[in-house]
Parts: C-alpha cells; sequence; structure tokens
C-alpha cells in the first residue's frame, strides 16, 4: 500500500509541476522549537514562544516581517511546550497552560509595548493539547486537553482579561485532547475530532451567550493531529489528521445547515501538519508526518474545483512546525521537528 501511494505521489507532483509556487528561507529562528506556538501580533510582527529542542523553552522571540530577522525579547515565566496562545482584543498576548515539564495551570501575558511578560490568572484544571479561542466578547475560551498524562478532559474555562480570572463555563459532551477549535462567523465556536482513548469523528459547538454546548454533526472521519482553520467565505475546513490510519481527505463545514461534505483526497497523507487560509479563498496545507518523515511537500485546496493541487516543496521538510498568516496574506513558516529540532523558517506567497 505504502509503494503505491508513492508512486503516485511522486506522477502528480511532476504533472503540477507548471503551478508552482515559490518558497523562500527566511531568518533562523534564534532557537531550533518543535512544539512551539507562532502569534501574529497587532503591529504583523510574529511572536513565537516556547516548545523544546534539547530542552523545554521558556524563551520568546519576535520576527520582523520588514527585515526577516528575529530577535529575543524577555523570556517567560515558566518552559512552555503544547501550550496555548490567544492575541486579545487590546494586543496583548494570552498564553495558558503547556509541559514545563510538569503540567501547568498557570497563564501570562505578554505586552508587546513594553517587551515584558506578566502572571495572570490560575486556570482551574493544569492543561496542554488544549485549545485558546478569542470570542468576540474579548473574552478567551480554553477547551479540553490533557491535565495527566493519559487523562483528557471535557472542560472548558474562560479568561476574562478585565478581571485577569478563569472561571469555569459548560463542559463538552466528550473529553478530547489533540482537537481543533474555530470560531465560526455568528460568533459560536466549532470543536472538531481529537482524541481520547480513540479517536473521535464528533464535533460539538460552544454557544457564548448561554455557555452551553451542543453536539454537532459528526464528520466522516474520525481525525486527531489533524488540522483546521475558517475559510473567507466562512466554512471551515478540516484537513488529515490520524483516524483509523492516515486521514487523506478534507471535510467542509457549514455552520447554516449543520452539514460536513468530504472533498476529494489530499496528494499526501499526513498528520502534525499545518492548515492556512490563503487571501484568495483557497486553502494551504504544509508538511507534517508521514511514514517516519517529515513532509517537505505542500498542497493548495481549490475550494471552485474542490481539487488539491501539490505546490512546489518547502526547502525544509517538518512536522509539529506552525504556519502564521501575515497581514500582507503571505504565509510564515516556523520550526517543527524532521529528525531533530529545527530553527529555519520560510515564506510562502501567492501571488
Ligand atoms: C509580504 O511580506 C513578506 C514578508 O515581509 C514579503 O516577503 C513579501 O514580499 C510581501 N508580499 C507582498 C505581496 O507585498
Ligand atoms: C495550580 O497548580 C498549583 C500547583 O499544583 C496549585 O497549588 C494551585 O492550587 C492550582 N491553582 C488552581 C486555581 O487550581
Amino acid at each position: 500500500m505504502a509503494v503505491i501511494h508513492f508512486i503516485f505521489i511522486l506522477i502528480t507532483s511532476h504533472s503540477f509541476k507548471c503551478f508552482a509556487q515559490q518558497w523562500i528561507d527566511t531568518g533562523d529562528m534564534i532557537n531550533a522549537r518543535v512544539d512551539h506556538v507562532a502569534t501574529v501580533l497587532k503591529d504583523g510582527k510574529v511572536l513565537v514562544t516556547g516548545g523544546t529542542n534539547d530542552r523545554i523553552l521558556a524563551d520568546a522571540e519576535i520576527y520582523d516581517p520588514s527585515t526577516g530577522r528575529w530577535k529575543s525579547t524577555e523570556n517567560m515565566f515558566y518552559p512552555r511546550q503544547c501550550h496555548a496562545v490567544s492575541l486579545l482584543t487590546d494586543g496583548k498576548v494570552l498564553v495558558s497552560g503547556g509541559v514545563s515539564p510538569a503540567f501547568l495551570n498557570t497563564s501570562e501575558l505578554y505586552d508587546s509595548d513594553t517587551g515584558t511578560w506578566t502572571i495572570t490568572g490560575q486556570m482551574n484544571n493544569p492543561r496542554f493539547f488544549h485549545t485558546s479561542t478569542l470570542l468576540k466578547s474579548g473574552k478567551v475560551l480554553i477547551v479540553g486537553g490533557k491535565t495527566d498524562i493519559g487523562v483528557d478532559v471535557n472542560t472548558a474555562e474562560l479568561y476574562d482579561p478585565k478581571t485577569g480570572m478563569w472561571t469555569m463555563t459548560g463542559h463538552m459532551n466528550q473529553a478530547r485532547s489533540y482537537h481543533t477549535a474555530s470560531i465560526l462567523l455568528n460568533g459560536k465556536v466549532l470543536i472538531t475530532g481529537g482524541y481520547t482513548f480513540a479517536p473521535l469523528d464528533s464535533a460539538e459547538l460552544y454557544d457564548p451567550v448561554t455557555e452551553t454546548w451542543t453536539t454537532a454533526r459528526s464528520m466522516d472521519y474520525a481525525r486527531s493531529e489533524h488540522a483546521a482553520v475558517v475559510l473567507t467565505n466562512g466554512k471551515v475546513i478540516v484537513t488529515g489528521g490520524y483516524g483509523y490510519g492516515y486521514v487523506k481527505t478534507a471535510e467542509l463545514y457549514t455552520s447554516e445547515t449543520d452539514t460536513w461534505a468530504t472533498t476529494n483526497p489530499m496528494n499526501i497523507l499526513r498528520t502534525h501538519h499545518t492548515a492556512s487560509a490563503l487571501s484568495n479563498g483557497n486553502v494551504l496545507v504544509t508538511g507534517g508526518y508521514y511514514n517516519t518523515e517529515g513532509l517537505r511537500s505542500a498542497e493548495v485546496y481549490d475550494l471552485s474545483t474542490d481539487t488539491w493541487i501539490t505546490i512546489d516543496s518547502m526547502n525544509h521538510g517538518r512536522f509539529r512546525h506552525q504556519a502564521s498568516v501575515l497581514l500582507n496574506g503571505t504565509i510564515l513558516i516556523t520550526g517543527g521537528f524532521n529528525g531533530g529540532s529545527l530553527s529555519s523558517a520560510e515564506l510562502y506567497s501567492s501571488s
């Protein structure tokens, strides 16, 4: 089976050569990082926090798109990997939980004007592999994750930037980690898949007004370690991941009808990859893990034809990396793993 896939991959990547796009290496990060988080700040610079190489990092650094260079900023109070991050409405950055190697319930705020961190409230649960979503109210919703090795939770908490406090909110119907969270145009939050004892096909919706969860239509495939992104048309696409084997398709969620539509398959199986919305409405998927390797492969989902188009490969194979959409639509890829932690960063421009 693996051999057949491999041949198929070679043929398709060759035949789409004419659609080739450009990957350009930009400055290396100061630290090699895997399981870090990259966050685009209000001024368009990119803050990278934590992650791990031969140690878990408290280090943070900032990318300036106008120079292509990285600069250290103040360290976080705690080393963190597998933490979660949200940009707040006031431009500060909220970092929560992670592995330190203790499992953290602490959270901290980065002020990009002063370049400093301050400790803020403690979550009611330690969490890693959780999600963090900025709501329209300005509060942040933290969902699920693990509180201990092998212990997934269904709890959710809200952070209020006005008080710096965490409060419990409604519980999900299903405990999960390695899920995705996407804010819909109507302000509700869609949680998909993930893992607890087994990969999940279930999806749930959080209503910030009533603070309650409802079960959404299940996906066609169970997926964890997948990637989700909200498209410019308001639909949510979930891509790849690991379910009962690698999942080759993507699925599109329409919230008005609460339905999923499975797309044509991607050209390459992948998990621990990234998915980013391009300004032309399409979706860029990069790298990921398959067959013991970090992938260089990248492909674009063309919404109008429901096809995945193989584009030029990245300069570096990687998984558990990050993709950030810069203010001008260029995608910045940072770090990840491929035999070792990576400090390299590269840019993709669709124009
Ligand atoms: C967008 O920003 C990136 C990073 O600064 C730069 O490399 C790229 O040329 C810019 N693209 C456009 C279309 O301006
Ligand atoms: C956070 O964790 C610390 C250390 O385990 C514990 O002492 C503290 O009570 C926890 N905080 C909350 C709000 O549960």
